[in-house]
């Protein structure tokens, strides 16, 4: 029996089969996780495809930029299941290309919504469904350019910034509901957004360079810790922003 045996996630973030929200969502269903995907509608087609094999799956389409659509999504789940136990954010958007000091207002504000504050709608909208069974699982990713410069990541990198900092908020004051809240912090993988940030050839080439094993994560990584959060192996732990990069964080330079 999986550890997640009788579990509901809901899971945001597919775009495609290189996304680490599908890495994770197979994994969650791996430990025998029932599935929801919330989605943008531009990915519909792919999702749809990945999603054919999934027993009783659940499908949203949902930008979270908008309330409408995420209090449909939550209000679709307390219909299909009555509660939840894992909620998946795998969502980001920054606009690339733009020298960091030059970077607009209006692109500050959008990147910050859709990256960071997505979590925090959310797991508002999971508490209610967390609550009613005794308890969840909240997990994000993010990237170590949140604690320092990687070249390129710009604005991206204060978004992961806000979105660790809105983790450990979170974790504090849904922790007395059982409810954890932790940030999977990845080395890069080879997704559509990744191959979006110019140079990122390079830093793949400087994982494999200088990490402690000396070489690429890859998505399955990911997918693990994720499978792990979600079970009770990880029952205290919360508030943390954990790594999966072959160690790179740990050397300078
Ligand atoms: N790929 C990497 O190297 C890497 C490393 C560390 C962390 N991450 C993080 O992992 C997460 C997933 O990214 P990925 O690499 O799997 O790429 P991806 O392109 O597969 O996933 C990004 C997802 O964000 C979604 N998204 C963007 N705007 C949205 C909106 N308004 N509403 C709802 N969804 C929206 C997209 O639809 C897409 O599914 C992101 O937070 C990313 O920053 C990626």
């Amino acid at each position: 029996m999986g550890s997640l045996e009788g579990k509901t996630a809901l899971v945001f973030g597919v775009a495609d089969h290189h996304s680490a929200a599908w890495a994770i969502a197979d994994a969650l269903r791996r430990e025998g996780a029932q599935l929801a995907l919330a989605y943008m509608e531009r990915f519909e087609k792919n999702v749809r495809k990945l999603a054919a094999d999934i027993p009783d799956v659940k499908l949203f389409v949902c930008d979270a930029q908008s309330d409408e659509q995420l209090d449909a999504t939550f209000a679709g789940v307390r219909e299909a299941w009555g509660g939840l136990d894992v909620l998946v954010h795998s969502i980001a958007f920054a606009k690339q290309g733009v020298r960091f000091t030059d970077t607009e207002r209006e692109d500050f504000k959008t990147a910050l919504d859709i990256s960071a504050y997505s979590l925090i709608a959310m797991s508002r909208r999971a508490e209610p469904l967390m609550q009613a069974r005794g308890g969840g699982s909240i997990m994000t990713m993010t990237y170590q350019a949140s604690q320092r410069v990687v070249p390129n990541y710009n604005l991206m990198a204060i978004c992961k910034a806000a979105l660790e900092a809105s983790m450990r908020y979170l974790a504090y004051d849904l922790g007395p509901s059982g409810i954890r809240v932790n940030a999977i912090s990845a080395g890069p993988f080879r997704s559509l957004s990744a191959m979006g940030v110019p140079g990122v050839r390079t830093i793949f080439d400087q994982v494999e360079e200088h990490a402690p094993l000396h070489r690429n994560i890859t998505t399955e990584d990911v997918g693990n810790l994720g499978a792990f959060l979600a079970s009770d192996g990880a029952k205290n732990i919360t508030g943390q922003t954990i790594y999966v990069d072959a160690g790179h964080s740990i050397v300078a330079g």
